[in-house]
């Protein structure tokens, strides 16, 4: 991935298009196959620098995994105990989802190990994880709570009984996969449910896992028994193109094998009131996850009010749904986004500044942003090294009067690695500088 785009305008489209498999559903899958006993395959998962990471540190960590050329890979799992003493620090990237996922593994091992990763993870907030942890017996050491991350024997292992206050699925798996590996009955309880991929996953491989309600019920130290997944498209990867076909006047998009976990689609609730002509065709499930394929057409946006407990199933899709905001017509405001100040960047802070350099009038408190829909006109946005924000801009340039610079687009690679041949699909002009 080049370092700057430039998006000079588009023609309308009516296409059929495919994105890549689902990033949350390619970790945990690796993780959990990690750990099961057997030979796991996986299809479809997503090659992208993040999943790369998992992939490698996996590795580091002593689990066999042979990669095939048809975007399948296979691992040669040896069960719950079988993970080694990395030999070197471990690269996390870019990625908060693989550090605090596999923080709860690496906090419950008998061997030491550190994980660090890039600048913007190294300043990625960590308590949230450390103190339930320490609760569960793990010792760990840290830059004041941000990475790298140290851990050591754990001086005992307790089951981890614990209530959630943050909406935060990265939290919420982090304990769960922590708990696998302590005898007993640990209970997680999520004050707002999220995404719910991990406990998917794990009933998918029939491990004694329980959902009743908010509460998560599950005995550890059990055989997980390796079974072929097949991971489902990227619903997160999809919503720049739902939002492309809204905003492009005469367009159509169908979206294939789309995962629609009821905790990630809130966008799609949010775009419906806003008048968006969007609908799921072919609802199938596979794997354990529910799966569609969505159709979009153009539609007139108008402004929208949002908070509460909405906000954590569309959590990484709000600076998409800023650029839709910005394009609908009066003034939408979205509250309680406190959340977004801690992703790849300050994702309102991000937001703000580049639609305010293409002329679109928006203020922002500490958690909550307002945006008056208007003219996108042309002009040179920062990304802040982050992925969907980078994306996001892009969007904008197929409505927008004049071209638009995105600088610094590389960790679109982290999530969309095809991202660019993915606007050409769908005869958008663009050019990597
Ligand atoms: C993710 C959870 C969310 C999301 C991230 C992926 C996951 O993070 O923003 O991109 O796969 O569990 P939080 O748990 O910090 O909300």
């Amino acid at each position: 991935m080049t370092s700057n785009l430039i998006i000079n305008g588009s023609e309308k489209f009516n296409v059929e298009i495919i994105v890549p498999g689902d990033k949350s559903i390619t970790h945990r899958a690796l993780m959990i196959g990690a750990l099961s006993n057997g030979i796991c395959k996986i299809s479809n998962y997503l090659q992208s620098d993040d999943c790369i990471n998992t992939i490698s540190i996996l590795k580091n960590l002593g689990v066999s995994i042979d990669i095939h050329e048809d975007n399948s890979l296979t691992i040669n799992a040896k069960g719950l105990k079988s993970l080694k003493k990395p030999k070197k620090d471990l690269e996390a990237g870019n990625s908060g989802t693989l550090i605090r996922l596999l923080s709860g593994i690496l906090s419950m091992q008998d061997f030491t190990s550190i994980i660090t990763g890039d600048t913007s993870l190294q300043s990625r907030p960590m308590a949230r994880i450390i103190e339930p942890l320490t609760k569960m017996g793990a010792v760990i050491q840290s830059r004041e709570n941000k990475p790298p991350l140290e851990f050591s024997k754990p001086v005992e292992r307790s089951c981890c009984n614990e209530e959630i206050l943050i909406a935060s699925a990265q939290v919420k798996s982090c304990l769960i996969l922590a708990s696998l590996f302590v005898e007993g009955e640990s209970n997680i309880i999520e004050k707002i449910k999220t995404r719910d991929h991990t406990e998917r996953l794990l009933q998918y491989f029939n491990y004694d896992i329980k959902i009743d309600d908010n509460r998560i019920k599950l005995y550890g130290n059990k055989d997980i028994f390796a079974k072929d997944i097949e991971v489902p498209n990227d619903f997160s990867s999809a919503s720049f193109f739902i939002v492309a076909a809204l905003l492009k006047k005469g367009s159509q998009v169908l979206i294939k094998n789309v995962c629609v976990n009821e905790y990630r689609i809130g966008l799609i609730n949010i775009l419906k009131k806003m008048g968006g002509q969007i609908e799921f065709k072919n609802l199938r499930t596979n794997c354990n996850e529910n799966i569609a394929d969505i159709s979009v057409s153009y539609s007139k946006l108008k402004a929208i009010n949002i908070s509460g407990e909405i906000i954590s199933s569309l959590i990484d899709e709000l600076p998409i749904l800023f650029i839709a905001c910005a394009c609908a017509s009066g003034k939408s405001v979205i509250s309680d986004i406190e959340e977004l100040r801690y992703k790849e960047s300050d994702r309102i802070l991000s937001m703000e500044k580049g639609l305010r350099e293409l002329g679109i009038d928006v203020l922002s408190t500490e958690s909550s942003i307002s945006i008056i829909g208007g003219q996108i006109n042309g002009g040179i946005v920062d990304s802040f090294d982050d992925h969907r924000v980078a994306m996001s801009f892009a969007i904008s340039g197929i409505i927008s009067s004049k071209p638009i610079t995105i600088l610094k687009t590389k960790n679109i690679a982290t999530s969309f690695p095809n991202f660019v041949d993915t606007l050409r699909k769908i005869n958008v002009e663009v050019y990597e500088i």
